[in-house]
């Protein structure tokens, strides 16, 4: 008996590409950057291997590198001077990303994506404002309301740099709408916004805490960040941003929440974005070292995987070396 279907006909090396549902372009990708305002040197970060913190006179050379592999978009990060209560280095005409943006827009065509968020800035390492009680009641840190014109103001500071796209990370109920207001309100209607939409309180953070310096002092950040138990939460959140006016609409990790973006891709007309976070690269990195994976491999793999399922655009570390190889 012969078989009656048979997929492996299209799995020649001549038809292959003809039938290949999903492509990976270096046009997909946005590369992080973390500008440091304290140091004069570039600091590599070791639980991020390929990574390095750029002082802001590096900064343009920095996203150079980043465009000679074909990455033209950056997302920027800063470590700043000084923290205080209220983070106000996120929202400081001179402060590190607010600098490095005005470099990078005026010697590079780089499209630049300013991160809103204020844990690198506060001294006490959460998305906003805190409450009185917060170091003794963990299940309730940030003040909501009073964190929102914060918020608007780094995303407006950031603009008023010339950044081309604003991506509030704070997860701060009725972020989107603030800040679309305020970036209007000061005569940057042309500026998109990025919303990290469906961002869940995810231990594959880790690297990046110690990267950008932005890990809290005590405490956590799941009375603001999502459950990772949740799926139709997402759906929900992702609707508030639309109608609060998101541009694009981002999950976030990226991989082991596949689901939630197969589930926003089918509900939404909006581009998708995942953002392939930092644990998931570091732990690429190390089972490579190891010689137990093959990284070039698994990297491209990974990004396929969430273009299949359904993301438009990808935020990740391995932007350079996937790019590079395409
Ligand atoms: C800031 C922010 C974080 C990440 C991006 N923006 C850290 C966090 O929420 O704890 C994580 C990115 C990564 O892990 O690659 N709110």
């Amino acid at each position: 008996m012969h078989p009656v279907d048979r997929p492996r006909r299209l799995r020649t090396d001549g038809v292959r590409p003809l039938v290949s549902e999903t492509n990976l372009a270096a046009s997909d990708l946005i590369a992080p950057v973390f500008v440091d305002a304290t140091t004069d040197e570039r600091v590599p970060i070791e639980t991020m291997p390929g990574h390095e913190r750029v002082p802001v006179d590096d900064a343009v050379a920095r996203v150079e590198e980043i465009r000679e592999t074909g990455v033209e978009a950056v997302i920027l990060f800063g470590i700043p001077d000084s923290k205080d209560s209220d983070g106000s280095r996120a929202y400081a005409d001179d402060g590190v990303v607010q600098r490095a943006i005005r470099a990078i827009t005026a010697e590079t065509d780089a499209y630049v994506v300013g991160d809103v968020c204020l844990c690198e800035y506060t001294d006490h390492g959460h998305c906003g404002v805190i409450e009185d009680t917060a170091e003794t009641d963990p299940t309730l840190t940030v003040r909501n309301d009073e964190t929102l014109p914060l918020l608007a103001r780094t995303a407006v500071s950031q603009a008023d740099a010339g950044a081309d796209m604003v991506a509030p990370s704070a997860m701060t109920d009725g972020q989107v709408k603030a800040i679309r207001h305020a970036l209007d309100e000061a005569g940057h209607e042309d500026v998109a916004l990025l919303s990290y939409a469906a961002k869940y309180r995810s231990a594959f953070y880790g690297p990046f805490r110690d990267a950008a310096d932005g890990a809290p002092a005590f405490g956590d950040r799941r009375h603001y960040q999502m459950d990772p138990a949740n799926r139709r939460e997402a759906l929900r959140e992702a609707r508030i941003d639309v109608e609060e006016g998101a541009d694009v609409l981002m999950v976030k990790p990226g991989l082991p929440y596949l689901d939630v973006v197969a589930d926003l891709r089918r509900e939404f007309d909006h581009p998708i974005a995942a953002y392939n976070v930092s644990g998931e690269y570091a732990m690429l990195h190390a089972a490579a070292e190891k010689g137990w994976l093959d990284l070039e491999d698994v990297a491209y793999e990974s990004l396929l995987s969430l273009k299949r399922a359904g993301a438009d655009l990808i935020l990740t570390y391995f932007a350079e070396d996937v790019a590079d190889r395409l």
